[in-house]
């Protein structure tokens, strides 16, 4: 479909996501076009911007036409020594060991579904992603309509889980429940509402996920977790979920509010790096 400006938004055949073709993200945009491609990220949770050709400062240029591009926290020896040039904002997803030594955290094999940053208490609305080296096969990015998870429920639990909070931490295990061992006085942590609306469309967001949500706040722990398991059976349902597989080039910007994601295995002797932005949230989810 073309919109009013001739943008060419196509949507896919699944729940949600498009395709933006027919621009070239090195140059500024104006500010039309800049409306019209925040009203089709609305409408369809995921776009996908395919042959793109960008260095690590275009694409933190572009992220900033949407937003306050987000700065990563660079854990360990990382990233800087090895590419001293990477623009701050910028943070990249890679298996890659460089003299035996992950870039930034370890991004191997499969990750569970989650919401980037929900552990903080202003998490960052947007992530950017683009793929500079792809594996062979797997790789692909999962990505989960969290509106339609919250429509899917039925009336009882809604009502159930109206006013409840769930506590999310980051322990940062890719396949594993985050641990409630921990000393949360040490650990990204924070309880957001499990029931959110988005500032923008008015619509309410299933907001927990498997990754990262460890409980759900003022319940035993067995009611807790049968409830968790009900709600992330529901949020990763097949038929709410967009499988993007990565060609190089592509520039994928996902809504963190009312989308969850996750990657599928692939060979860890095969390099994968993509690299990172985020736009910063004004508030906290509620
Ligand atoms: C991320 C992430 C998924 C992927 O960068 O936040 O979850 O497919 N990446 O690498
Ligand atoms: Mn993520």
């Amino acid at each position: 479909m073309a919109t009013r400006l001739g943008l060419d938004v196509r949507g896919f055949d699944a729940p949600l996501g498009a395709e933006i073709t027919g621009l070239d993200l090195r140059k500024p945009l104006d500010r039309e076009t800049v409306a019209e491609i925040l009203a089709a990220w609305y409408r369809h949770q995921v776009l996908v911007f395919p042959d793109q050709d960008l260095s690590p400062q275009q694409m933190v240029d572009f992220t900033g036409q949407f937003g306050e591009p987000g700065k990563p926290r660079m854990p360990s020896r990382t990233v800087r020594d090895i590419l001293p040039n990477l623009p701050p904002e910028v943070m990249i997803v890679s298996n890659i060991r460089v003299d035996g030594k992950p870039m930034g955290l370890p991004h191997d094999g499969e990750m569970w579904f989650h919401s980037d940053m929900c552990y903080v208490e202003v998490p960052h609305t947007a992530t950017l992603l683009y793929a500079v080296e792809l594996p062979s096969w797997g790789g692909n990015t999962l990505f989960a309509d969290m509106y339609a998870a919250y429509d899917s429920l039925p009336a009882s639990l809604r009502n159930r889980l109206e006013d409840c909070r769930a506590l999310h931490i980051h322990d940062y295990k890719r396949t594993d429940r985050p641990s409630l061992d921990v000393d949360l006085d040490k650990v990204g942590n924070f309880a957001h509402p499990v029931f959110i609306t988005h500032p923008e469309t008015g619509r309410k967001a299933l907001y927990v996920n498997r990754l990262m949500t460890a409980r759900i706040e003022g319940l035993d722990p067995a009611e807790s977790d049968g409830l968790l398991e009900e709600l992330f059976t529901a949020s990763e349902d097949r038929s709410l979920v967009y499988e993007h597989v990565w060609k190089p080039g592509d520039l994928v910007m996902w809504d963190n509010r009312c989308i969850t994601h996750a990657r599928t295995d692939f060979p860890e002797n095969e390099r994968r790096l993509l690299r990172r932005t985020t736009i910063v949230g004004t508030q906290a989810p509620r």
